[in-house]
């Protein structure tokens, strides 16, 4: 696991739109792993600016995103799928159809659930999946206790997480969904590269047990400490718990530039 310590999130952009840029230029197919939630937007703006200045192009590409809340109307401005599409889609040059996510609307979860990981693993899995993470060290909507096995399933989101999002409905803790559908662990595993992101203080404890601590489904983050490749990009705030933190900013300093993440 490689940690980056940043001075905010337009650096952090910057740093994991290139590695997205570079893998589109060797592999214009590739298949992206995208969360929502606040983590990601500075990404997002980067890539969104790229594209329009023609410095990147996903005409080829294919998207997956991470998870979706279970309920919301089609039309919601909540629900992941439209999220992902006001975020994102509406301002990159994917193909009609490209980017897909789970079915929070199916009548038949568990169906819907497996449809994705084989449609995930039709396209021939994931390339580079980019996370967040939660204040309780969730990953995707891996709660505490799933299964370091997990694939794409139905969750129940605990209090912490419906309260970290009631931002996202006006702060009102009863429109937040009590079940989402998400990617499991080990579909998380299964892509060849992790790109998390993290910044403020909120998220430091669950950092400092990401990278630091014990492999635990109690901090499903953790998993990643198996994963062979996984960078964690982060601003001081979210890495203020780190007792390697200047080991890992010297690490990266001491990085040739060409080589990436
Ligand atoms: C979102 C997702 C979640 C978020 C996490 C952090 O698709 O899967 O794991 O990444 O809850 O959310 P933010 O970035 O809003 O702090």
């Amino acid at each position: 696991m490689e940690v980056v310590i940043l001075d905010g999130a337009d650096s952090i952009g910057a740093l994991a739109a290139d590695a997205i840029t570079d893998l589109l230029k060797r592999r214009p197919e590739a298949v992206l792993g995208l969360a929502t939630g606040s983590s990601p937007l500075a990404i997002y703006d980067e890539l969104a600016r790229r594209c329009a200045a023609g410095e990147v192009s996903f005409k080829s590409a294919r998207g997956f995103t991470l998870d979706e809340y279970v309920g919301l109307a089609a039309d919601h401005p909540q629900r992941y799928r439209n999220v992902i599409e006001t975020e994102l889609v509406s301002r990159l040059d994917f193909a009609p159809g490209a980017v897909q996510g789970p079915d929070g609307l199916a009548d038949d979860i568990p169906a819907a659930c497996a449809a994705y990981e084989t449609a995930i693993a039709d396209a021939g899995g994931i390339d580079l999946q980019i996370l967040g993470i939660g204040t309780d060290g969730h990953i995707g909507f891996n709660e505490p206790g799933s299964s370091l096995a997990s694939r794409t399933r139905i969750k129940t989101l605990t209090p912490q997480t419906r309260l970290d999002n009631a931002r996202f409905f006006d702060g009102d803790l009863d429109a937040v969904p009590t079940h989402c559908l998400t990617q499991g662990l080990a579909t998380i595993m299964s892509a060849r590269h992790v790109v998390l992101v993290a910044t403020g203080h909120g998220k430091a404890e669950a950092v400092h047990h990401l990278a630091e601590g014990a492999v635990s489904a109690m901090w499903p983050a953790t998993i990643l400490q198996h994963h062979p490749h996984t960078t964690v990009l982060l601003d001081d705030a979210a890495a203020g718990r780190l007792q390697l933190a200047s080991h890992y900013r010297s690490t990266y300093r001491a990085k040739p530039p060409w080589q990436g993440i």
